[in-house]
């Protein structure tokens, strides 16, 4: 059985981290699972965490970036009665939670410098000391954690320990951004409308070709959550049961036509307008025409002209159009 049906990926660097996780799933290493947001580092931890040993123990995800400062350290350490005003009486921290199972420290560069020494010595003696005790306690955590900044440029600022760094990262895992792996575009595409479609199975949706070109095409700021999300929202809008190129958000869209016909740009040299004026026209006309099947009259449309001035225009190109590379399925 496949151990990875939730991490859905193919791309070289993908099997490299599945592999990576099936070899510390029997260890108690501390994993540091880098990236930008959306790339899957919380699904690596569940992931890391479900194989283990431990996985009949909690998993505790604690979100560091999300819990106010002056919070943070009760919620992960614990308190004792009258810690502070309204600490009412004793509660157990997120380690004592997740005592015998794992710990994911999500966000672990919001930190603040003293709750970074606190984990550090947490990770050094496994014992933790809540807040207003004056004993520590032995606890039997596996800690995970994750980041979508750059630790070590964080370190090389003096806001985030070094110490800490190296405790954290014994095994580093660094999610590729979706745009580095896009041949898996395809593959969490046919996941994710698996995945929708089969909360409406009356209306099962799929995707046309061109439309999946434009989504391997784009650049995915948000990674694999920005997908999901699109495919998500596109199966519930759908309504003839096909994802088309007109039905996709005109961020994507409007990002594809700019890199399929990047701005001209004036270099050191110049340029010669005409014939950058003329390239430009020229690639919006192949444009229009490979986006209508070649239907002049509907690619006029799309271009803003009439159907005789679009003729005309090819006519002109095609007697020494100096730029017949790309057009000559429909130009000829
Ligand atoms: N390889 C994958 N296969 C299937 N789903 C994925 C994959 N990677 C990410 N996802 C999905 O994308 C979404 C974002 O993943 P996740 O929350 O793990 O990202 P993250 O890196 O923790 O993001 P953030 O930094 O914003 O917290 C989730 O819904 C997750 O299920
Ligand atoms: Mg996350």
């Amino acid at each position: 059985m496949d151990p990875f049906p939730f991490l859905i990926g193919q791309h070289p660097t993908v099997q490299k981290i599945h592999a990576l996780i099936k070899k510390v799933t029997t260890t108690d290493a501390t994993v540091l699972v880098m990236g930008e947001s959306g790339t899957g580092k919380e699904l690596v931890a569940r992931a890391t965490h479900q194989l283990s040993p431990r996985a009949d123990r909690p998993f505790i995800p604690v979100n560091c970036g999300a819990i106010p400062a002056e919070l943070l350290e009760s919620e992960i350490f614990g308190h004792e009665r009258g810690a502070f005003t309204g600490a009412i009486g004793a509660r157990a921290g997120m380690f004592q939670l997740a005592n015998g199972g794992t710990i994911f420290l999500d966000e672990v560069g919001e930190m603040s410098p003293r709750l970074q020494v606190k984990l550090l010595r947490v990770l050094q003696d496994r014992e933790v000391r809540p807040v207003g005790a004056d004993r520590t306690m032995k606890v039997d955590v596996r800690v995970l954690a994750a980041t979508n900044k750059d630790l070590q440029q964080e370190v090389d600022r003096g806001t985030f320990r070094e110490d800490l760094f190296y405790r954290l990262q014994v095994i580093p895992i660094v999610m590729p951004p979706l745009r580095e792996r896009r041949s898996d575009i395809p593959l969490l595409t046919a996941h994710f409308l698996e995945k929708h479609n089969r909360k409406r199975p009356d209306h099962p949706v799929q995707i046309t070709d061109e439309s999946m070109v434009q989504l391997w095409e784009y650049d995915w700021p948000g990674n694999v959550r920005e997908l999901e999300n699109l495919v998500e929202r596109m199966v519930i809008l759908s309504e003839d049961g096909w994802i088309r190129v007109e039905n996709l958000p005109s961020n994507i869209r409007s990002f594809i036509s700019e890199k399929r016909i990047p701005k001209p740009s004036l270099s050191e040299n110049g340029l010669d307008l005409n014939s950058a004026v003329e390239e430009f026209e020229n690639r919006l006309i192949e444009e229009a025409l490979r986006r209508t099947k070649g239907n002049k009259q509907a690619a006029a449309r799309l271009l803003g002209l009439k159907r005789t001035t679009l003729v005309a225009k090819l006519r002109r190109r095609k007697s020494g159009a100096p730029y017949q590379g790309a057009q000559q399925s429909y130009l000829l």
